[in-house]
C-alpha cells in the first residue's frame, strides 16, 4: 500500500488526488488549512475505513507545518505532494498595479511553503519506499509561456521550480525523486470554467506520472501528461 501526503486537499486538484488515491486503496494523509471546513474530505475519511485521515496544515506558517509533522512523526510517506496554492487575481499583480503584500503571500505559500514542508517531512519520505516528492508548479513559470502573466504567481512558481531542481540535486544521493509538475489548465476555483480540463483528468494524469517516475526523472519539469515542459 502506497502512502501519500497531499497539501491543500480540501478542494480542486488536491481533493481529486486524495479521492482517487483513497479509492485505489492507498493510505492518504489529506491536509487542509481548516479541517472544520473540509466536509468533502470528512466524507471521504468516513468512507475510507481509516485509509484517509484529515490533518491541519497551513503551508504558509512554519509552526503549523511543524505541528503537522509532529503529528505524523514516524509515519512513512511514499509520495509527498505539495499541491497547496493561491492566486490573488490578475488585477493585483500587473506591472501597473502590484499588490506587494499579495506577492509576498503567494511567494510564501507557493515557493517557501513546499520548501518548509519538505524540510519537515523529509524523515517521513526517507522512511517510505518510493521517496517521491511532487510540487505543483505551473506552465506560467516557464520562459517559453509567451502570454501576459500575473507577476506574483508566475514568479512564485518559477522560484519553486528552481528550488525543486536544486533539491533534486541535493537529495539524489538519498534516492529521493523531486519533480515540479504542471497539472494542466484545470477547472477549479483557481482557474475557473474557462480552463481546459476537469480536476479528475488532471489528478488521473498526475497519479500516472507519479507512478512511473524514477530517479532519472528527478529535477525534470513535467506535465500531467508525462511530457517534459520546456522552461
Ligand atoms: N487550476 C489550474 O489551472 C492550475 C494550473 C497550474 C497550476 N496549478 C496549481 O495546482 C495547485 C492546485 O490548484 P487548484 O487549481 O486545485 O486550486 P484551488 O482549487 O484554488 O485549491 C487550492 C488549494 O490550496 C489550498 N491552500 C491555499 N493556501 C494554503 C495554505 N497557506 N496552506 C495550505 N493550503 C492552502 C486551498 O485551501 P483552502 O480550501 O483552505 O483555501 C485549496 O485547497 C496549486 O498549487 C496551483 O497553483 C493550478
Amino acid at each position: 500500500m502506497t502512502s501519500i501526503l497531499i497539501t491543500g486537499a480540501a478542494r480542486g486538484i488536491g481533493y481529486q488526488l486524495a479521492r482517487q488515491y483513497a479509492e485505489a486503496g492507498d493510505r492518504v494523509y489529506a491536509t487542509t488549512r481548516d479541517p472544520g471546513k473540509a466536509q468533502q474530505l470528512d466524507a471521504l475519511a468516513a468512507a475510507s475505513s481509516g485509509r484517509l485521515t484529515v490533518h491541519r496544515m497551513d503551508v504558509g506558517n512554519a509552526a503549523s507545518v511543524k505541528a503537522c509533522a509532529a503529528e505524523l512523526d514516524g509515519a512513512p510517506i511514499d509520495v509527498l505532494i505539495n499541491n497547496a496554492g493561491v492566486w490573488g487575481g490578475l488585477e493585483t499583480q500587473t506591472f501597473q498595479n502590484m499588490d506587494y503584500e499579495n506577492w509576498a503571500h503567494e511567494f510564501n505559500v507557493m515557493a517557501m511553503g513546499p520548501f518548509r514542508v519538505i524540510q519537515e517531512f523529509l524523515p517521513n519520505v526517507l522512511a517510505g519506499e518510493q521517496r517521491k516528492i511532487v510540487t505543483m508548479s505551473s506552465q506560467v513559470a516557464a520562459h517559453v509561456y509567451d502570454h501576459v502573466i500575473g507577476y506574483s504567481y508566475a514568479s512564485a512558481k518559477a522560484a519553486v521550480n528552481r528550488l525543486m531542481t536544486a533539491l533534486a540535486t541535493e537529495l539524489k544521493d538519498q534516492g529521493v525523486i523531486v519533480v515540479p509538475m504542471h497539472p494542466g489548465w484545470v477547472k477549479t476555483e483557481m482557474a475557473g470554467d474557462v480552463a481546459d480540463i476537469e480536476p479528475e483528468e488532471s489528478a488521473t494524469g498526475v497519479r500516472d506520472v507519479i507512478a512511473g517516475m524514477t530517479l532519472a526523472d528527478s529535477g525534470k519539469f513535467l506535465k500531467w501528461t508525462g511530457d517534459i515542459h520546456p522552461w
